[in-house]
């Protein structure tokens, strides 16, 4: 999703710019532009489709100076060209702007510049910010942005440059923003993947906050004028863990460093047969649970709901945040909403987390990137410290998440001393190994992936925790593929999907050794029968499987409430290799956007 930059210090920012919009690049965008201020004049360079093209162009050397902003737009508002491209200005020209997010009452704002003489040429929202700040200015840039936002309803990440002013202001509700304190120069974003080759010292603004930035000193102030005393942090990320380290595509490289990303999770949180994660409130009034989450976060949610009833034994429901948002949801004091997220930035999510505190509930977070909005927000945190996921797929996050749903299904067990069966955390430790052992079928995957790329449709079918595996190995699939692909539980597909097996139709079965394999072994048949062609991952490849599956994928056996963990990875696989052999982006499928953070 859009992306923000900017630069204010001794150097020349164009090549900060440029090199900070490349590090958003994976976010997703379809145009891409930046506006520079020198000798109080700005020069801009926009362009429709991809940063090459702003490089490509002959007029990006000409376009020097010491303050500058820089944006990647994911059209919302208005088609995808260099007239929708940020920055955008004022009439005069004399006010650059770069937003993320969505104004929702920019018609009616707009109906009242345009009365007034604004000439308005995009199809944005956001083009509006110039305009309201050019008829505020009276020659203090900060106190016309202020009063703007006043005026505006819906989020903002924005960046403001003026070519009389030697600064950059910054300001932030519900889409975020991050200043980055170098020596002498200072940097903000909207990410920190675009700050960390610069600085590792970040200060996250919060909702409704605005900071006025000069190349070496910030304040950081609320709307009103009042100075906030805001703390320097430090990101943890590395730049090496941003690179891709000889593989073809970051997912890739994410779905092979699992075994470590996991172990991360799990790091420090079992000792001496004991779950030990410090959750910083009382857990033991809390009598009903409701996870919220989007996409891939939503499938370790379906996940944690059958840990969390089975293990914890406390009622669980799982809801989409963009339907838990606005249905009026029963919520009681006595009610936990964990929020699953990877960025932490989903809009959806936050403003179902917000709905619950609304209402009182605790709040739990489990979340991978730290300091991110979902995470400073809820009561308490699980972080899943998996690295930075680049890929726009979300591979090692949800392994993480699953991780991170068990321990505390385990932790909960354990706090009501409910017996625990301690080979689960002999299996839990054993999860990077097997992992690595599930990571060896990849050459094997590639021949499957090669007999099966042209499908125009696929369907995945799993049972009980391994149903919302189905779920998830169909995302996969269809976001960087563009297959069409359907999961289900398997015992579902009688109800309608089976009118669609042909011999055409691929069908992926979870198939784990478990109570229910027998039934899943009918469900085979089922397909077999009507001519599917069947793709089995499974750890008892046994005669019965064998006899009507096309392709075996075996997996190791583990305990089944960690099944989820290694049963997603053939499936990750599966889907990238067929992307890889189309061609497809893999990291940027199209339309899509790493964190989705508006609604
Ligand atoms: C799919 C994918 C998305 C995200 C969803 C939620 O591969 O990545 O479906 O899972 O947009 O994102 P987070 O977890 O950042 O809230």
């Amino acid at each position: 999703m859009c992306g923000i930059i900017g630069y204010i210090g001794q150097k020349n920012s164009t090549p900060f710019l440029i090199e900070g919009l490349k590090k958003l690049e994976y976010r997703g965008y379809d145009s891409a532009g930046l506006c520079v201020l020198k000798n109080k004049k700005l020069y801009t360079l926009k362009k429709k489709g991809k940063i090459a093209e702003l490089e490509k162009d002959q007029r990006l050397k000409n376009i020097s100076g010491l303050i500058g902003i820089a944006h990647t737009r994911w059209a919302t508002h208005g088609e995808p060209n260099e007239r929708n491209a940020h920055p955008h200005f004022d009439c005069h020209k004399n006010i650059a702007i770069a937003h993320n997010g969505i104004i929702e009452n920019h018609t009616a704002l707009k109906k009242i510049l345009t009365k007034e003489g604004h000439r308005i040429i995009s199809q944005t929202d956001s083009e509006i910010f110039a305009h309201l700040i050019e008829k505020f200015y009276q020659g203090n840039l900060e106190k016309a942005v202020s009063q703007t936002l006043k005026l505006v309803d819906g989020s903002y990440g924005l960046v403001v440059i003026h070519q009389q002013e030697n600064k950059i202001i910054a300001a932030r509700k519900g889409s975020p923003l991050i200043i980055g304190v170098g020596q002498n120069e200072m940097l903000v974003a909207s990410d920190t993947a675009a700050l960390l080759a610069h600085t590792k010292k970040v200060i996250y603004l919060d909702d409704e906050e605005m900071a006025i930035i000069s190349k070496d000193k910030y304040s950081i102030k609320n709307l009103d004028g009042q100075r906030l005393n805001k703390q320097i942090e430090e990101i943890k990320w590395t730049v090496a863990q941003m690179e891709k380290k000889g593989f073809k595509h970051f997912m890739l490289k994410e779905i092979f460093e699992q075994p470590q990303s996991v172990t991360e999770t799990i790091r420090g949180r079992i000792k001496n047969n004991k779950i030990k994660i410090s959750i910083g409130f009382n857990l033991e009034s809390i009598e009903r649970i409701i996870i919220t989450a989007c996409g891939t976060s939503w499938h370790a949610a379906l996940i944690g709901k059958y840990l969390l009833e089975q293990l914890a034994q406390i009622p669980t429901e799982v809801d989409y945040a963009s339907e838990f948002r606005y249905r009026q949801p029963l919520i009681r004091k006595n009610n936990l909403m964990i929020a699953i997220s990877q960025s932490g930035e989903t809009a959806d999510t936050l403003a179902a987390l917000r709905e619950a505190k609304k209402n009182q509930a605790k709040t739990l977070g489990i979340i991978n990137v730290v300091g991110s909005t979902i995470s400073r927000e809820v009561d308490s945190g699980i972080y899943l410290y998996a690295g930075p996921e680049i890929g726009v797929a979300s591979t090692k996050a949800f392994t993480s998440q699953v991780s991170a749903l068990i321990l505390l299904s385990l932790y909960l067990r354990q706090k009501q001393n409910l017996p625990l069966d301690k080979k689960i955390l002999v299996d839990l430790k054993k999860i990077p190994e097997k992992i690595k052992e599930v990571l060896q079928v990849d050459r094997q995957i590639k021949k499957i992936a090669f007999a099966f790329k042209d499908a125009r449709n696929f369907l995945y079918l799993g049972r009980g925790i391994n149903f919302p595996v189905a779920l998830e190995g169909a995302l996969k699939l269809k976001e960087i593929s563009y297959i069409h692909a359907e999961g289900y539980p398997a015992a579902e597909m009688k109800h309608g999907p089976i009118a669609l097996i042909d011999s055409q139709m691929p069908v992926v079965f979870i198939a784990p050794k478990n109570a229910l394999s027998s039934k899943i072994i009918s469900n085979m048949q089922e397909v077999k029968a009507r001519a599917g062609k069947i793709i089995a991952v499974t750890d008892y490849p046994d005669k019965e499987i064998k006899k009507v599956a096309e392709y075996i994928i075996k997996v190791p056996s583990i305990n089944n409430y960690l099944s989820p963990i290694i049963n997603s990875i053939p499936l990750q696989l599966l889907a990238y290799h067929i992307a890889d052999l189309k061609n497809i982006n893999v990291d940027k499928p199209r339309n899509l956007a790493k964190s989705v953070t508006v609604e």
